[in-house]
């Protein structure tokens, strides 16, 4: 038989010891899963700045849409689905997130709030150039690296008429992804929130002035006509002859990037 009292106290200090570390984790975890997204005071981005949030939400159900922002969606909750709609339909993913850290990151987001600390930056708002569309198109292609070498957008992603013969399929088309993100793009791929990427990009994040240009290349695509690959086919056909070899995409890509960028079409 356990002994109840003990129990309850070393439970109670287990609580006290991780709300602690859980506070001081609020701002890292904030930075890592919310970010993309969200800011305390630097603006909306593909979710609302969460400034005030305490003005306009009871802590019960900002924490619980933390928590479970999909199951309030899926029951049809008022103020969750008019936040849907405000957001273009994009919706807050599941993120796993426990009552403890949703409890600290209220406070995290209260204390900023209320002393004009801003979280997030507001990140790059002059106009698009054509120069940034054509930078950003090297660098999803992987024709140019980024400067604390993350990997090519191309090797996990397709996007409309970006690489020579499409993209990986790892990761979802991003054609249309501009139209679905809108003006919080940029700030998603600077820091974003997708399980698969953060493991690769938090360690080797973009800068702001790369993630907007890659946004403006994507936002340039989701105007292009359907690319037409099917031409392509044939001199893949023919190099994978003359090299006698039977290679796997992956291999093909990376031998055959210098004649691909020689033999791409003009954007
Ligand atoms: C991929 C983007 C994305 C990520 C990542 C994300 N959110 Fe959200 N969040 C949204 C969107 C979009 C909404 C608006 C509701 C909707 O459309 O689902 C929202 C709404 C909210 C709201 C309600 C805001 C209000 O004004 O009532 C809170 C609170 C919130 N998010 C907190 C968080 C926290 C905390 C994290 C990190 C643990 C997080 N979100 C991560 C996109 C995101
Ligand atoms: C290692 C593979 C990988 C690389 C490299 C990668 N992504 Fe992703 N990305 C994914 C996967 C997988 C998803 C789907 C969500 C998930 O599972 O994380 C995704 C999701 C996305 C989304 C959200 C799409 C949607 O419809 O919700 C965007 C935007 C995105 N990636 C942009 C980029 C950009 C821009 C780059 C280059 C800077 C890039 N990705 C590089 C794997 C990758």
């Amino acid at each position: 038989m356990f002994n109840g009292k003990g129990r309850g106290r070393t439970l109670l200090s287990l609580a006290l010891v991780s709300v602690g570390l859980v506070a001081q984790d609020a701002e890292a975890q904030f930075k890592k899963q919310c970010m993309s997204c969200h800011t305390v005071g630097a603006g909306a981005k593909v979710g609302p700045d969460l400034k005030g949030l305490a003005e306009r939400r009871t802590k019960d159900w900002a924490t619980g849409f933390m928590m479970a922002p999909g199951s309030y969606l899926d029951r049809g909750d008022a103020t969750a689905t008019e936040l849907l709609k405000a957001a273009n339909g994009v919706k807050m993913p599941d993120l796993g997130i426990t009552a403890g850290e949703a409890e600290a990151i209220w406070k995290l987001v209260d204390d900023a709030t209320k002393a004009g600390k801003v979280i997030g930056s507001a990140g790059i708002a002059r106009p698009v150039t054509p120069a940034d569309i054509a930078n950003g198109r090297l660098l999803f292609e992987g024709r140019k690296h980024f400067a604390k070498g993350a990997p090519a957008c191309l090797s996990c992603h397709s996007a409309s008429s970006a690489g020579f013969a499409g993209g990986g399929s790892l990761g979802p088309d991003l054609t249309a992804v501009s139209g679905k993100m809108g003006k919080g793009l940029a700030s998603a791929i600077e820091t974003p929130a997708f399980p698969t990427m953060q493991n690769v990009f938090a360690k080797a994040p973009l800068t702001a002035e790369e993630a907007f240009q890659v946004a403006a290349f994507l936002g340039s695509v989701s105007k292009e006509p359907p690319a037409k690959k099917d031409i392509m086919l044939p001199i893949v056909g023919l190099i994978g002859l003359v090299g006698g070899l039977q290679i796997s995409r992956i291999v093909a890509r990376r031998r055959f990037k210098g004649v691909r960028s020689q033999l791409k079409p003009k954007a």
